[in-house]
């Protein structure tokens, strides 16, 4: 079994589309909003694929007023869950952010996805009272992305 991560784009958007449909059920994006996510300049998406088919995705987008850059959706399909594919793609989306916080949405009630955060350093920051569409609230959590300090060359 080989778990590649990789930048998702266009061509993926069949294969992305029903992955999304099998993880998130009704609250799978429109395929509207996967396009238009997949072609917004600056978007950092990646899938997973092991030995060839894709079983996971994420996607982030930058706040350039807020300096944050938040994580849109993650999702593995659940054959492939516990196995560390989110916890790759989390990571990968983390290597390449050159904003200094990172943020998400994620129910009250995820307790899965919720204990993957915690692991990877994220803290509940605040609740957005019914934020989905069925009423449940979310949790926003936040990690702060380590700042490298390049210390002043030897006078
Ligand atoms: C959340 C999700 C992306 C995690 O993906 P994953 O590939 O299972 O994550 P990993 O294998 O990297 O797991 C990392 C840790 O989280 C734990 N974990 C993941 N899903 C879990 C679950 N449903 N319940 C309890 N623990 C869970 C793993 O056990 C592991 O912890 P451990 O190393 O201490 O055992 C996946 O469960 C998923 O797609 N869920 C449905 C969609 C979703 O809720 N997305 C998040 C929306 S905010």
């Amino acid at each position: 079994m080989t778990l590649t991560i990789s930048p998702a784009r266009l061509r993926d958007l069949n294969a992305l589309r029903k992955m999304e449909k099998v993880v998130f059920s009704e609250d799978a994006w429109p395929v509207i909003d996967l396009m238009a996510a997949l072609f917004i300049p600056g978007g950092i998406h990646y899938k997973a694929e092991i030995d060839g088919n894709i079983v996971g995705f994420i996607s982030a987008e930058n706040n350039l007023f807020e300096n944050v850059t938040w994580v849109t959706t993650v999702g593995v399909i659940p054959e492939y869950r516990n196995q560390g594919v989110g916890c790759s793609l989390m990571k990968a989306v983390e290597d390449v952010v050159t904003h200094p916080m990172i943020k998400l949405c994620v129910r009250k009630s995820n307790s899965g996805a919720i204990h993957l955060y915690e692991k990877l350093g994220y803290h509940t920051q605040n609740t957005r009272r019914k934020y989905y569409s069925d009423g449940e609230d979310a949790f926003v959590m936040a990690k702060t992305k380590p700042v490298m300090v390049v210390p002043p060359p030897d006078l």
